[in-house]
């Protein structure tokens, strides 16, 4: 359905919208990024800033890029030059946009490559189901270290590592090309309401086998010596990229909301959502870690080596396991699509050209960048692309494209946000979109015109500053 004379796609209904934005924010970010950073940043400080950071900075500036979209109605650069235009403000701010786009771009690249090694673990316990049959544990008779060797040793191996990255990138394309209501929404609303289902039952499960109470304290215990400006930066990119903020992606969706769609209650429901699955996340995966004597900061390795071990000792561990992996490869798969949908949008609504040619652009630029990441864990280890900044000393290829975007694009495109829905753009315009009053409209206002940028530029300088 084309919005009147806008000549786009518009999601379907109101909760195609929601579980669309749902679908994007929550994905890697959650399962995989979320315990990585938390146990690298050291656990209960990092997650109590991350929460406070969702609420204060990531709700208010979530949106105002769906409202920015809405307004505009167009791609993130075009939404917000409109926004600007209509406010009488410079048409220069669609660099906001442009940045975002630009960013997105970037995670695609890299967020494709662990999307990859989904799609690895689905094989692996497809070949376990056969192996060791239905109803047993998963991995019988072996060595727990021999199952978290399993990742190392698909890093060991460039070229199944770009396959699975490039099959993971096709699948995206496959998708965005076939346009909003018939791909996107497609995946969202049949594949997340599974995902959440089958996330539930594997936490309950966690939390009744594993080490809980430890996992309890380490998460959410405040020790506020360990808050360091490293940490409240890390903290607050885990939030951006967690809701998918600061790339554009969030406009782009809200530029197919339906007008009667109330934006401040949708991003409520998408911040709520989102940080529930962090949450659980966390709280399915670190009774394991401790129950099984790994370490804690075991980083990006967490997801792939501490969950197959938990599934060993399951009954139905093979199945189990293979229906987990399957759900986060639909909850990547929704993020990933709007990773490309922004790019993709500004390509083919800029150029004039055909949705599907404008995919075959986008992608064949994230596939390129994406082999570079792949590579970055194995022939290309020792490449460090901006080794001479202290904050990126020591980081390949693929942590380098993380660490920019979470830690430089996402804060920096957040504040242009803020201080353009706060202080650029016209109000009364801005007023139309929101859908908020009283003391929450106030709130918001003041969240967006004074805390938020103020407060993202002091963590933006102290983490840079080490
Ligand atoms: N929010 C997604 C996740 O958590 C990643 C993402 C970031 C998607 C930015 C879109 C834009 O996995």
């Amino acid at each position: 359905m084309a919005a009147a004379g806008s000549g786009h796609e518009n999601w379907s209904s109101r909760s195609a919208f929601i579980l669309a934005a749902v679908g994007s924010a929550v994905g890697l970010g959650n399962m995989w990024r979320f315990p990585a950073e938390a146990g690298e940043n050291g656990g209960g400080a990092f997650v109590l800033f991350y929460i406070f950071c969702v609420i204060l900075i990531g709700l208010p500036v979530l949106l105002s890029e769906v409202l920015i979209g809405r307004h505009g109605q167009a791609n993130a650069p075009e939404s917000v030059r409109r926004l600007a235009r209509d406010s009488n403000a410079s048409e220069g701010w669609s660099i906001l946009g442009s940045m975002g786009v630009f960013a997105a771009f970037l995670i695609l690249s890299f967020y494709c490559v662990v999307g990859g090694w989904v799609a690895y673990y689905i094989g692996v316990f497809v070949s376990d189901l056969f192996q060791t049959g239905l109803t047993g544990g998963a991995f019988e008779g072996r060595d727990p270290t021999d199952i978290e060797g399993l990742l190392p040793g698909l890093f060991g191996n460039g070229g199944l590592m770009v396959g699975l990255n490039l099959g993971f990138l096709a699948v995206t394309m496959f998708f965005v090309a076939r346009g909003v209501s018939s791909g996107i929404e497609w995946v969202a609303v049949y594949l997340m309401p599974l995902f959440f289902v089958l996330f539930l039952c594997i936490t309950i499960y966690g939390a009744f086998t594993g080490n809980f109470g430890d996992a309890v304290a380490y998460l959410f215990t405040f020790d506020f010596s360990k808050l360091t400006g490293e940490v409240m930066l890390a903290a607050v990119g885990q939030a951006f990229f967690s809701l998918s903020l600061g790339v554009a992606g969030m406009m782009t969706y809200g530029a197919y909301a339906n007008r009667d769609t109330n934006l401040g209650e949708t991003s409520g429901i998408i911040a709520v959502a989102d940080t529930g699955v962090a949450m659980l996340a966390g709280l399915a995966i670190f009774p394991i870690v401790f129950a099984a004597g790994l370490s804690a900061s075991a980083g990006p390795g967490l997801m792939f080596q501490s969950l197959p071990i938990a599934f060993q000792a399951m009954p139905f561990g093979s199945l189990i396991g293979l229906a987990f992996f399957i759900m986060v490869f639909f909850a990547a798969l929704t993020s990933s699509v709007s990773l490309l949908e922004a790019p993709t949008a500004y390509v083919f609504e800029k150029f004039k050209m055909p949705r599907m040619v404008a995919t075959l652009i986008v992608g064949g630029g994230a596939a390129v960048l994406g082999v570079l990441s792949s590579l970055s864990f194995n022939d290309m280890a020792e490449f460090y692309p901006l080794g001479f900044i202290p904050l990126f000393a020591e980081t390949n290829f693929f942590d380098t494209l993380d660490g920019v975007t979470a830690k430089l694009f996402m804060p920096i495109g957040a504040i242009l946000t803020c201080i353009f829905v706060g202080w650029i753009a016209d109000t009364k315009l801005i007023d139309d979109e929101n859908g908020l009053d009283g003391l929450l409209h106030k709130t918001w206002r003041a969240l967006v015109r004074f805390v938020c940028p103020a407060a993202l530029l002091v963590i933006l300088i102290m983490g840079l500053l080490g």
